[in-house]
């Protein structure tokens, strides 16, 4: 998708992090914008970073809900009779061993994660194919998504069932016609509130992981030590979208360890552990 002034962008997850970023890139680009989040002060705060002028309307949303997702795109044709760019961006995250995974961390996250993107794509893309113009899907997924790192089963979980979502997308939209792109969004640790994501857990899921912490401390010590930024990412992501590439690897790094992780299935060895620890 080249042209994007004037063009709507949907963006969950925008009260912080990437979503934020992203918001403020498709401001700059003169696109209007509808921004949703759990989070109703962080998206107040996103709304003041953008420039004056912004074409916007914030709406608070659960993604893990159907019927929330379906009014946000309601609320979307309601005010600008479209959606072109749809960022399924919102998610969260849990540590800890999988045997100690409890079922509320199960259900909370890929309820985000991964229904939340399910939610996305079956609001917006039958009225985006009926609208008959070009659109693109970002889905936000991860290095995770592409890969199985100790200590992350049910974030990795959540996200391999956002790359293979995707990548069915891709093709069906590709046989619709090919007016709607699809990108997979995967990068590897970027700093973000994502390390804290405890603090957007519904208290219907309030049962952790009792053994957590451990896998949490090396995770938010990666996050602090990433080398990209969350404006960096969204750039890269914004370039894709203009380029129409489906996947989008920010971080270098991220293709060795893919290829390790083929390599290994291709030969049927056992999985090589992409943190290098026992
Ligand atoms: N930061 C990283 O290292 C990293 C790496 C790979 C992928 N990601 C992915 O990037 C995306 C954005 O996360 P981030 O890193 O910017 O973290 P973040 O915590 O800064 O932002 C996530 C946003 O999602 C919102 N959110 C949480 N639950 C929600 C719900 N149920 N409904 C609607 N909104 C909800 C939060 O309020 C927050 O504003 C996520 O999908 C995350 O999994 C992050």
């Amino acid at each position: 998708m080249n042209e994007l002034t004037g063009k709507v962008a949907v963006i969950t997850g925008a009260g912080s992090g990437l979503g934020r970023e992203l918001s403020l890139l498709c401001a700059q680009a003169d696109m209007r914008l509808a921004l949703a989040d759990v989070d109703a002060q962080g998206l107040a705060e996103t709304v003041a970073l953008l420039p004056d002028g912004t074409e916007q309307f914030t709406r608070q949303v659960d993604v893990s809900k159907a019927e929330a997702v379906q009014a946000l795109c309601d609320a979307t044709y309601d005010n600008y009779g479209a959606a072109h760019l749809v960022f399924n961006n919102a998610g969260v995250a849990v540590s800890g061993p999988t045997w100690t995974s409890t079922l509320d961390d199960w259900n909370w996250v890929l309820g985000v994660n991964l229904m939340g993107v399910v939610h996305g794509v079956k609001s917006f893309v039958p009225r985006m194919l009926e609208s008959g113009e070009p659109g693109h899907i970002v889905n936000t997924a991860s290095l995770a998504g592409l890969s199985s790192v100790p200590g992350s089963s049910v974030y990795c979980v959540s996200k391999h069932g956002v790359v293979t979502l995707s990548e069915c997308l891709h093709h069906e939209l590709q046989a619709a016609g090919g007016a709607i792109g699809v990108s997979v969004l995967c990068p590897a640790f970027f700093k973000t509130g994502i390390a804290d994501s405890e603090r957007n857990r519904p208290a219907e899921y309030a049962d952790a992981n009792p053994q957590g912490e451990e896998y949490a401390k090396f995770v938010k010590a990666a996050i602090e030590a990433g080398r990209l930024s969350a404006a960096d990412i969204a750039q890269v992501t914004m370039e894709a979208v203009r380029d129409g590439r489906f996947y989008i690897l920010p971080h270098g790094g991220a293709v060795r360890q893919v290829e390790t992780r083929m390599q290994d299935i291709l030969e049927q060895r056992a999985p090589t552990n992409p943190l290098g620890t026992r």
